[in-house]
């Protein structure tokens, strides 16, 4: 059968076949194909969603080719440099910086509603003791909607609006007690006397026989990695919040989903698995070998922490994670070969023809592990520290797909497999 085309003209002349082109307020138009289907019995592909968007928002904005990030139209640089994560999550939920008094009830909000129930902490003994804290997490946060389920209810907005809050406000203890319950510790709580990044270090880290100090400028580094986490419009994870959620399912479940997306190693689980991999590189010699593997297309490896779907220039985040790297470590007087060996590789890739031409660029994971190694971090947290971030992205999105109504999200597909035939000998 001889290859169809269809030849789509982009032109002010409308006619039985005219498709809307669609302007959002920034970035690419969108063709509408809402009614490709029915009246032309056509299916658009686009595996990867490359070339598809998914819906309309108004929460984050990235424009690949120039490196930029905006968070409700702030600029990512300014917002790790000037705000804190609880401001940004804020920001992301209900689309303005909060006012002097909106910041205090939210802070009030969080503070109320970040203890797990007495009963949760028991479901962490369910797990072996190595489990992967990304598998205790997607297994608590799915077991709070059995919590939070009869008594909720997602058609009224004050409802919703506190399961965003009790998610955002619970998901660093729900972090912590993976980490702790691990290394046989007791869970501390957490302390409303401290602000959220260092509510996480002291449950993290802290024990309940003596004080735990947390040092500031580990507590503002990761609050800065908060906010660069936080949201990154539509990408696997929170897709798979909002497919979720296009059903109506329970929104602690919806976000268990988004857990379990993150982990992979193409998405949140690059960081741990850049540490990983910069581990085996063990040094700056090793490189070029490295290198050739990472451009050998018969070889499945690839250099984790670089290329993006979207950014085909630089991550703008992963500059920033690099900074505070550098000052992290020089504060705490530690010197991490690691370091050297990532920039070193950096340097190396950014001149090679391979990485130029496909325009692969250090992502947010690529320095994000050497920083939170430095912090104390065990590398299989390190994904966790992301989702505890993206929280406030996915419950951003929940919330905002409440408000409109295109129904459940049901993707078609090209069928490629037997066409109809009968069971042998059937009657
Ligand atoms: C995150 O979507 C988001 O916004 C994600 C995120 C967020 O905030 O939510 O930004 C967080 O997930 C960052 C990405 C973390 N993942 C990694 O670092 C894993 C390593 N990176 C790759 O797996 C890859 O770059 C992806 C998954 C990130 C992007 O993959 P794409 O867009 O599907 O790119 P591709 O597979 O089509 O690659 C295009 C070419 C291919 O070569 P050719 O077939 O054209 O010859 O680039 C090559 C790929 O082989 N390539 C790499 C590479 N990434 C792409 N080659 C070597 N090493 C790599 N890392």
């Amino acid at each position: 059968m001889a290859t169809k085309y269809v030849n789509a003209v982009i032109s002010e002349e409308q006619n039985e076949n005219s498709l809307p082109v669609l302007d959002g307020t920034l970035g690419p138009s969108a063709v509408d194909i809402q009614t490709l289907y029915a009246r032309h019995s056509l299916l658009a592909f686009d595996p990867g969603f490359r070339s598809t968007a998914a819906c309309k928002s108004a929460i984050t904005f990235v424009d690949g080719d120039k490196g930029i990030l905006l968070y409700r139209g702030y600029p990512i640089e300014e917002l790790a440099e000037s705000s804190s994560f609880v401001e940004v999550a804020y920001l992301l939920m209900f689309g303005d910086l909060p006012t002097p008094a909106q910041r205090q009830q939210f802070d009030l909000a969080i503070g109320n509603h970040n203890l797990l129930h007495e009963q949760v902490l028991s479901f962490y003994r369910g797990f072996r003791r190595d489990a992967h804290p990304m598998a205790v997490m997607v297994g608590v946060v799915g077991a709070l909607s059995a919590f939070y389920h009869d008594v909720m209810n997602i058609r009224d907005a004050n409802d919703r609006q506190l399961a965003a809050i009790r998610l955002v406000a619970k998901m660093p203890m729900l972090a912590a007690a993976s980490y702790t319950y691990s290394v046989g510790r007791p869970q501390r709580y957490p302390n409303n006397k401290h602000d959220y990044a260092t509510n996480f270090l002291q449950m993290m880290f802290g024990t309940p026989v003596q004080e735990f100090a947390v040092d500031p400028v580990l507590a503002r580094a990761l609050d800065v990695i908060f906010i660069l986490h936080a949201d990154h419009e539509q990408n696997a994870s929170t897709s798979t919040v909002r497919l979720a959620a296009s059903s109506g399912a329970n929104p602690f479940a919806c976000i268990a989903a988004g857990i379990a997306s993150l982990w992979g190693p193409a998405h949140g689980g690059a960081n741990e698995a850049v540490l990983k991999m910069l581990m085996e590189i063990g040094s700056v010699e090793n490189i070029p070998k490295v290198i050739d593997r990472a451009k050998d297309k018969n070889d499945s490896f690839r250099l984790m922490g670089f290329g993006h779907r979207i950014y085909k220039n630089f991550d703008p985040r992963s500059r920033v994670i690099q900074g505070q790297a550098k000052k992290v470590l020089a504060h705490l007087g530690k010197d991490d070969p690691l370091l050297e060996i990532a920039m070193r590789l950096e340097e190396i890739a950014l001149k090679d023809e391979y990485f130029i031409e496909r325009k692969l660029y250090p992502n947010v994971d690529f320095y994000s592990g050497i920083l939170l190694r430095a912090m104390g971090f065990p590398m299989n947290m390190f994904t966790a520290v992301f989702a505890v971030a993206r929280t406030a992205g996915w419950v951003s999105h929940w919330l905002e797909l409440q408000e409109e109504s295109h129904g459940i999200d049901r993707p078609r597909q090209l069928y490629v497999g037997k066409t109809l035939r009968h069971y042998p000998g059937g009657k």
